[in-house]
């Protein structure tokens, strides 16, 4: 794989780079998101080797549109990545020009004094996701370089992952690599025990084949959320309208499973289960303070309401408390909502303050598949 640190000091001086992140956030937790946070670091990077940046992302799932029918409007705005050409000019303190329309990209750019460019959700083209290789031929025109820096984007074969790097000489971003280095620590540390899991987050579909690999590796898996509702359900406990998975039986595999455990108490309000209760407060927490290694992914409660956060702040805090006591710790933290949390109760939008034995994954779904071992296309079409 071509590192984009192994290019040679001022080669790029006068490039254009083609940058892919993912800032598939909430516009909520965008001072929080560590996506955003790394996307501004990467861009960063490649200006001080004064190369111009062209800005690559998806934002949601849109239905594509019609090329005829750009600017977006209706529905439709409320994905463009438009609102970034500001973030990312505070946070650059130099002019952002928009692209919102790739066909016109490459007039925008050489008519333009700027040096950093955020091009419109590039889901709005139906070749993103069909993987196309005329749609990624168009976007390799905006450029001289590609750089994945979009791990959380790298399990999804579309045009701007995948076909793009079979068009223009293509690199690994430093976000990208980071979390691989992280990722595979993990794999390879799931030796060091006790391991425990936190398995949270609203559907247990998704994290079905990460259930099976914790069944073979950890010593304890703690649910929580959507996750554990699913859990909960199947076992035949009464969870209301509360949000689970409709087919509970896609959890049967798991629940004789001596390292699983589903929530002893739970707070309710309004007909739904919104956060773990104390007891089960109290057993995760112990859990984490004997263990030597944690991975977290989703949210134990609904953490966007201050009321249902005690769960996840108090597994939070047991494992920086951990982090800090003991240096052969180690965790992982992933997916957006969870890492907002936690980046939100540090109250810093940098990484300062955390641990280094603590890592924060950008990745949701594809944390998820990294760790459960199944090859990513976006890094694989970079081998
Ligand atoms: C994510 O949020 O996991 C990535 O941005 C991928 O988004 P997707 O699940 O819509 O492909």
């Amino acid at each position: 794989m071509k590192l984009f640190s192994s290019i040679p000091n001022k080669q790029l001086k006068g490039k254009t780079v083609l940058l892919r992140v993912d800032l598939n956030v909430h516009h909520e937790d965008l001072h929080y998101s560590l996506r955003v946070v790394r996307a501004i670091k990467t861009v960063q990077a490649i200006r001080a080797q004064g190369a111009r940046v062209v800005i690559l992302s998806h934002q949601g799932r849109p239905d594509p549109i019609s090329n005829f029918q750009f600017p977006v409007s209706g529905e439709n705005k409320k994905l463009s990545l438009k609102p970034f050409v500001a973030v990312f000019k505070k946070a650059l303190q130099e002019n952002v020009v928009f692209i919102p329309e790739v066909t016109k990209g490459n007039a925008i750019i050489s008519k333009s004094k700027a040096c950093v460019f955020v091009c419109e959700n590039l889901r709005f083209w139906k070749g993103e996701e069909q993987n196309s290789i005329a749609f990624a031929r168009q976007l390799a025109h905006l450029g001289d370089v590609y750089v994945n820096d979009a791990f959380a984007d790298s399990h999804r074969a579309h045009a701007s992952v995948d076909a793009i790097t079979r068009c223009i000489p293509s690199y690994a971003g430093p976000t990208l690599i980071h979390e691989i280095r992280a990722l595979e620590g993990v794999r390879k540390q799931s030796r060091k025990h006790p391991f425990v899991a936190v398995v949270g987050g609203a559907k247990a579909l998704d994290k079905i084949e990460l259930l099976h690999w914790f069944m073979n590796h950890a010593d304890s898996i703690l649910t929580g959320g959507g996750v554990a509702n699913t859990f909960l359900a199947w076992c035949g406990y009464e969870v209301g309208d509360s949000v689970r998975d409709l087919d509970t039986s896609i959890v049967r595999d798991f629940v004789s499973c001596p390292a699983l455990h589903i929530p002893r108490d739970t707070v309710i309000s309004k007909n739904k289960i919104l956060d773990i209760g104390n007891k089960t407060i109290r057993f995760y927490v112990q859990e984490i303070q004997r263990s030597r290694m944690v991975v977290w992914n989703g949210p134990v409660g609904d953490t966007d309401i201050a009321r249902f956060q005690d769960g996840s702040r108090a597994l939070w805090r047991a494992i920086l408390k951990q982090a800090r006591v003991r240096k052969d710790f180690y965790a992982v933290i992933g997916g957006g909502e969870t890492t907002a949390f936690v980046l939100k109760e540090i109250n810093a939008i940098s990484n300062d303050k955390i641990p280094p034995n603590i890592f924060l994954s950008t990745g949701g779904g594809a944390m998820l598949e990294f760790l459960s071992g199944k090859a990513l296309p976006g890094i694989q079409a970079l081998r």
